[in-house]
C-alpha cells in the first residue's frame, strides 16, 4: 500500500544555525515521540544536504531531498548539482518540476522528464510537482494542464521506474498564498491524477503512488486535506518553517 508522506520544502529560506536547530527539533521529536506511520522527507537548500543528513541519518522514517537537480550526471555546469552529489551527501529523494523551477527558471515538461531520467538512474526518487495556475484554473484548463504535465514529465518511464516516483500536486494560486484549495477541490485533482496514473499503468502502479498535496498546508487544515482519499500526505512550504507546525501536520498524517 502507498506511504503516507510529510515532506518540507524550504525552499530559499533559513541560515545555518536556524537550519540546523529546526532539523534537531524535528528529528528529535520524530524519533523520540512520534507513534504514527507517516514518513518524513526535509527538501533543503543545497549548502544544507551535509549538515541535515548529520541530524537525520540512521533515524529510521525521515529522509533527505535535493529542491533541484542538473539533467546531465557531471561537466561544466557552473553553480549546479548532480543527482550523484546530492546521493552523494546523503539524499534519497529530490524535487523536480517544483512550479517555482517552472516558472522562474523556465523548466518545461521535456527537461523535468530529463531530470527524472538522472535520478532514477542515480537511484534517488523523484517527488514530480505539478500544478495549474489560477489562471488556468479560470479558464477551465486544470484537469488539461494535470495531463500534460504528468503524461509529458513521467509517462515516458517503463511501470517499475513510474512506480519509484512520488507525485505531488501544488495548485500555483494556492502556493505561498494562504489559499488552500478546499479538500474536495484536492481530491478532484488527486482522483484524476491516480486515474491517468491507472490508465497509463494500471491499478496496482496507481493504488501504490504516493500523492502529496502541496499550497499554504497549515495546522489547521492539514487534517482535512488529508482525510480525502486520494491525498497521502502534503509537500509543505512555509509552515515547514517552523518545527511546532511541521510536527502538527505530520501528527494530522
Ligand atoms: P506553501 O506551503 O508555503 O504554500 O508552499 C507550498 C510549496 O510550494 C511546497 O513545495
Amino acid at each position: 500500500m502507498r506511504k503516507k508522506i510529510a515532506a518540507g520544502n524550504w525552499k530559499m529560506n533559513l541560515l545555518v544555525d536556524e537550519a540546523t536547530s529546526l532539523a534537531s527539533a524535528i528529528t528529535e521529536w520524530y524519533s523520540k515521540q512520534y507513534q504514527g506511520e507517516a514518513e518524513v522527507i526535509l527538501a533543503v537548500p543545497a549548502p544544507y544536504l551535509s549538515l541535515v543528513h548529520a541530524i537525520i541519518g540512521g533515524h529510521k522514517g525521515i529522509y533527505l531531498a535535493g529542491q533541484n537537480v542538473h539533467q546531465e550526471a557531471s561537466g561544466a555546469y557552473t553553480g549546479e548539482n548532480s543527482a550523484a552529489m546530492i546521493a552523494g551527501v546523503g539524499a534519497t529523494h529530490c524535487l523536480v518540476g517544483h512550479s517555482e523551477r517552472r516558472q522562474y527558471f523556465g523548466e518545461d515538461n521535456a527537461l523535468l522528464a530529463k531530470k527524472i531520467d538522472r535520478l532514477l538512474a542515480t537511484g534517488l526518487v523523484p517527488i514530480y510537482c505539478i500544478g495549474e495556475s489560477l489562471q488556468q484554473r479560470e479558464a477551465g484548463q486544470t484537469l488539461e494542464v494535470i495531463r500534460s504535465q504528468l503524461s509529458e514529465g513521467a509517462f515516458h518511464l517503463p511501470a517499475d521506474a513510474f512506480g519509484q516516483l512520488i507525485v505531488a500536486y501544488e495548485p500555483v494560486w494556492a502556493i505561498g498564498t494562504g489559499v488552500t484549495a478546499t479538500p474536495e477541490q484536492a481530491q478532484e485533482v488527486h482522483a484524476y491524477i491516480r486515474s491517468l496514473i491507472e490508465g497509463q499503468y494500471g491499478p496496482s502502479v496507481a493504488a501504490n503512488t504516493s500523492v502529496l498535496y502541496g499550497g499554504s498546508v497549515k495546522p489547521a487544515n492539514a487534517a482535512a486535506l488529508f482525510a480525502q482519499p486520494d491525498i497521502d500526505g502534503g509537500l509543505v512550504g512555509g509552515a515547514s518553517l517552523k518545527a511546532p507546525d511541521f510536527i502538527q501536520i505530520i501528527q494530522a498524517l
